[in-house]
């Protein structure tokens, strides 16, 4: 690989790991550029967590080359480790010390230079003032989170990864949670974030999507929508749960999901005039008709939950709420 270059925070090539006979990770390109929210989007089990353990350091791959920062991992990242923060879904704080406290440990692990300085600053960014004195343990999944970003970035690292931080908490607190980090992107950190969850997906400037250890697709959200080859439909029924099964044999149909009391349903053909479409929406009518059921089906732009589906032959769990 060539010299580091600037715009680019992480690059893999091949990048393989093998558990016994499971390929987790299988022979994985990826190229991050710097600045940017960077998602990895995948199903549990799709190999994110061991993508991100081999890109930090701390596991090493059974194949394939990795730079990060310009430095060569896993050869070269006892120098990386200043340079990043890592923050899981464990936050991995302290509970029976203060926040403050966790603060000046951290800051001493790190050999953070003017500590109180950066500490206030800290206190400051994260909103942190009448918290000070508390008991981590006892703060909300919501405030555990946010000190778990404060503590990750005590040493201002240029890159960041995430391993799916926003799973043990509530949606108020996921949406503040992502400011925090466009705010950090902003102000020139790079950061890699893994997710299962559509929404956050949509919000990276760019993704991979992981499926079995292999990555099936990368780019912005607006190109993997593009890119998709196939079509989305709304279908509204009387009774969803047994469209489903209905709409699920027709010929081209890649993944039917229901969301709500409607269903969503990708077909593999792209359908290109209207009256191919109009047809395409008649069919699954008719289809449903032949059933026994009265249903009204629409076309409706794709989104990456549909890629998601085109890209891995499979429906998501998303859960189902009661019709
Ligand atoms: N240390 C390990 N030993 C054996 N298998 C592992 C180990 N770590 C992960 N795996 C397996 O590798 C696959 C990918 O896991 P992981 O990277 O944790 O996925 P994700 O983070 O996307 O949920 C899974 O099948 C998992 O069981
Ligand atoms: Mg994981």
């Amino acid at each position: 690989m060539n010299a580091h270059d600037a715009d680019v925070a992480i690059r893999a090539r091949g990048l393989t790991r093998r558990f016994g006979d499971l390929v987790a990770v299988d022979h994985v390109d990826l190229d991050v550029p710097t600045r940017h929210v960077y998602g990895f989007l995948g199903p549990n089990g799709s190999g994110k967590s061991t993508t991100i353990r081999m890109l930090c350091g701390l596991l090493t791959p059974s194949e394939g080359e990795i730079e990060v920062l310009g430095l060569r991992i896993p050869a070269e990242a006892e120098a990386l480790r200043r340079h990043i923060g890592y923050m899981t879904q464990r936050f991995s704080l302290f509970e029976d010390l203060t926040v403050r406290e966790n603060f000046e440990f951290l800051a001493a692990i790190q050999g953070v230079s003017r500590p109180r300085q950066r500490i206030d600053e800290l206190v400051e960014q994260h909103h942190f003032g009448g918290l000070q004195q508390q008991l981590a343990g006892t703060m909300s999944g919501g405030q555990k989170q946010r000190l778990a970003l404060a503590c990750a970035v005590i040493h201002e690292p240029e890159l960041l990864f995430l391993d799916e931080p926003t799973s043990a908490v509530d949606p108020e607190s996921r949406r503040d949670f992502w400011e925090k980090l466009f705010e950090l992107a902003d102000a020139g950190t790079t950061l890699l974030v893994s997710t299962h969850l559509m929404d956050e997906a949509e919000r990276c400037h760019r993704l991979a999507i992981l499926d079995h250890g292999v990555l099936v697709a990368d780019g912005t959200p607006h190109e993997l929508t593009g890119r998709l080859q196939g079509r989305t439909f709304i279908v509204d029924s009387s009774d969803p749960r047994r469209a489903q099964k209905v709409i699920e044999r027709l010929p081209g149909v890649l993944g039917v999901a229901q969301i709500g009391n409607h269903l969503r349903v990708l077909t593999a053909a792209r359908e290109t005039d209207a009256k191919g479409m109009a047809d395409a929406c008649r069919s699954i009518d008719q289809a449903l008709a032949g059933a026994g059921q009265h249903a009204s089906t629409r076309e409706t732009p794709a989104n990456l939950e549909d890629v998601f589906v085109a890209v891995t032959r499979q429906e998501t769990k998303r859960p189902e709420r009661a019709a």
